[in-house]
Order: structure tokens, then sequence, then C-alpha cells
């Protein structure tokens, strides 16, 4: 071997040496955190926080590399999270991804305002695309092209009850077969108030639109409800239908409580009916979670005997639905960790983990039944038997500008009730200002 072959081989050994040593720290797991998913949402405490933890623990043991930094903001249905929020995003400083709701909350804001990417390839290597009901896709969806990854369904048309304080004040009704309308309702009402009791609890301002929703589809029903979000409307918002729903839902708000508008939340008024101080509560489905489950963020009571369910008077047959999901922003700032943790929320384990403790069924059709409440097994079976309509205050049928201008309304009319047609009017140029009506 001469001196030129021998420093040929010398050459190419410290080559391959510098190769090797560079590739040699990944050959070789590296445990500690690598990088970090900060997810934002509004899970924070009693009948919120449970679900949001059991899914964060199927990331954490599928990503061990990655830190899972739970950005929430406290705040029942995002009241506070989406001004915080919309301050991020304005600075451009978004979060890895974030609760939004399916429906017009995401198409007519998110996608609109282009801070979302599309999803086509997660949808496509998850196969979310083939479990996800035929309802929800398109709510998520832009030109064919998905935008959110939904965790769970909610449904908003509940009304908890306590049997107890029914009992007492000698109710023979039964709330899951006799409330075919509200008049029905109101009958018991009066017989719950003149028992000295609550019939009706409230809480937070929010809680009030909750409740104009679901007495409007009381009122109204399904499809004319449907048409008041259809465009143009089919269902005349100046009408004699939104009129007969404005004086069910001042009736309604007569049963309440005085102080609701100083309550701080929508638990409270669901502790009224435990408690035994109210009869009834209109809430989502997110309140059994904070009955069922354990303490310290559920009351940890006994379905039938601490708290009843039933759909919302003059609702039955009918599922007034919602749905979590989470987004991938334009601009995220550790994009291939937020590809994992919607990984995690498409899948069957985050799932299957997340939505029996948040009272909610899973958005997939291939969730194991089993692992779920009766309450949960009857709003799974509701869902696909019955007429599914959108919520207006979570998101479903109103863009959200358009759903502040209702929610200011029903403000004003809570404070006088007497104002009906002021309140219609309000209704009206809610939906032309948003321009759907002309
Ligand atoms: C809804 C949300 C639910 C639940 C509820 C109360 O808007 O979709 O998951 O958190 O608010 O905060």
């Amino acid at each position: 071997m001469n001196k030129k072959n021998l420093y040929g081989i010398v050459a190419i050994l410290v080559v391959a040496a510098t190769v090797l040593s560079a590739c040699g720290p990944k050959a070789t797991p590296t445990p500690a955190a690598s990088t970090e998913v900060e997810v934002f949402s509004w899970w924070v405490g009693p009948g919120e926080a449970d679900g949001l933890a059991a899914m964060v623990k199927v990331f954490n043991a599928q990503y061990p590399n990655i830190q899972f930094i739970n950005a929430a903001v406290a705040g029942g249905a995002g009241t506070n999270a989406k001004a915080v929020l919309a301050t991020r995003l304005a600075a451009n400083d978004p979060p890895d991804s974030w609760q939004a709701h399916a429906g017009q909350e995401t198409i007519a804001n998110y996608v609109a305002a282009g801070q979302v990417l599309p999803l086509d390839d997660l949808f496509k290597s998850t196969g979310l695309d083939k479990v996800l009901p035929a309802t929800l896709l398109p709510l998520i969806s832009q030109n064919g092209h998905p935008y959110s990854v939904p965790v769970n369904i909610h449904r908003s048309n509940v009304l908890w009850y306590n049997p107890k304080v029914l009992a007492a004040a000698g109710v023979t009704a039964n709330p899951k077969t006799d409330f075919a309308t509200l008049d029905a309702f109101f009958a018991v009402c009066d017989q719950i108030k003149a028992a000295g009791k609550i019939c009706l609890s409230l809480g937070a301002p929010w809680t009030a639109v909750h409740l104009f929703e679901n007495i409007m589809i009381g009122t109204i029903g399904a499809q004319k409800w449907s048409g008041l979000w259809s465009t143009p409307p089919t269902t005349d918002w100046a009408g004699a239908d939104v009129t007969a729903g404005i004086a069910n839902f001042a009736k309604a708000l007569s049963y309440t409580n005085a102080d609701a508008s100083t309550m701080t939340d929508w638990q409270p008024a669901s502790k009224l009916v435990s408690d035994g101080d109210a009869a009834f509560n209109i809430m989502g489905d997110w309140a059994y979670g904070y009955f069922a489950n354990a303490a310290p963020n559920g009351l940890a009571l006994t379905p039938h005997t601490d708290f009843d369910w039933a759909v919302a008077p003059g609702t039955y047959g009918v599922f007034n639905f919602l749905s979590d999901s989470f987004v991938l922003p334009v601009g995220a700032k550790h994009p291939d960790a937020t590809l994992d943790w919607l990984t995690v929320a498409a899948s069957r384990p985050g799932q299957e983990a997340f939505n029996p403790l948040k009272g909610s069924i899973c958005a997939r059709t291939d969730c194991n039944q089993a692992l779920f409440s009766e309450y949960s097994q009857d709003a799974a079976k509701d869902w696909t038997a019955n007429v599914v309509v959108g919520s207006l205050f979570h998101g479903v049928v109103a863009a959200p500008a358009w759903a502040a201008s209702i929610t200011t309304a029903v403000g004003l009319f809570q404070a006088d009730t007497t104002k009906t047609a002021d309140f219609q009017a309000a209704l009206v140029a809610a939906c032309k200002s948003d321009g759907t009506c002309k």
C-alpha cells in the first residue's frame, strides 16, 4: 500500500466516524421531553377538568417525549377563554391547538380568518374520515377539507332535576314523559313554587342564552328552529313563532332564581338542584360529569336518587347538539407535536378516556358503549334516532358575531321581560347584520 492509498483510507475512516457520531444520539432513545404542545381550552374545575385529564393521560403514555402544557382558561362555555384566545391570535401568538366548536364557530371564524390549517392527511392517516357521523363532517369542513378534530357530541337540551324536590312538592308528573309541551312544564313549576322552592335554576348570564335556545326549540319545534338559521331563513324572525317562543322564554325566566345574574357560572345553578333548593335546571350534559364524577371535580351523586334527567320540555325526539373540536393553527410553534395531540384526540382510546368523564358521547361512531354511564348510553341512542338540530350558544348554527348580538339582546330582555317587542326587533336586527336576513 503506497502512502497515497493510506491517506485515502484514513480519510474515509474519518468521514465514516464523523457520520456515525452524528447518527449516534438518534440511535439511542432520549428520555427527556424533547418538545412541548400547548393546548388551550376552558376545561377547568368542576365537571370540566376530569375528561381532559383522562385524555392527557393517554397522550402522555403515547408521547412521553412531548410535554403537555395545559393552557385552559376557566369560565363555562368559553366565555373568558374565547376573549383570551382572540387577544393571542391578534398578537400572532397562537397556542399549538385550541378548543373550537364544530359549526359556524369554526367555519365562519377561524377558517374564514385563515387561522387554521386543513387536516386532510390526519383524517386519512387516522381513519377519522371513516368513523365520523355524517351530521358532523360538513360542520368542520370547507370545500371538502376538514379543519378540526371533533372529540365529542354534547347535548344541550337536557332537563336535570331533583326527584326528592318533586316528590316533596307532590308532583306526580314524570318529566321523562309528561313534558311534551312547555305548558305542562309550567303547570308543574306552579306546584314547585307553591311548595316554596325555585322551579328552574339559572346560572351566569350565558346560561340564559342556553335556556333561550331550548325554550325556543321547545316552542317552535326542530324544523322551524333550523329554519331560523338557513340562508335565507325559512322561519321568520319577525313572525308569530318567534313571538310565541319569546313569551315562553319570559314565562320560564319568571320561575328562575332572582340572583341568577350574580352567579359565577353554570355549576352553582346545577348545585341548587342537587342541594334541593331548586327542582329543575336546563343545561348541557357536561352537568352529568359534575353530578356523577368523584370529588374534587364531581359531586359523586347517585343517578335517579340524588339527581335525574329528561329531555327538555317540548323537545322530546329532538337532539340539540354541539361538538368540541381541536384545530391546527397557522404558525403553530410545535406543529409536529400538535399533530400528535390531534392524533390522540381523534383516536378511539383518546375519546373513550375523555367522554365518559365529560358527560358527552364520542364523536367517533365506534366507541365501546360499555364504558359509558346509563345517561350517556341513552344519549348515544337518541343521537342516532332523534331529529338533530344545532346549538346557538355553543357555536353550531350562528357565526360568533351573530351569537354575540343575540346574547346582548337576551341580557337586556332578562333585565326587563315586558319588553318582548324590543327583544324580537333586536333578534331581527341581529339576523340582518349577520347578512343572513335581508
Ligand atoms: C360548552 C363546551 C362544553 C362544556 C360547556 C361548559 O361550550 O362545548 O364542553 O365545557 O361549554 O363549559
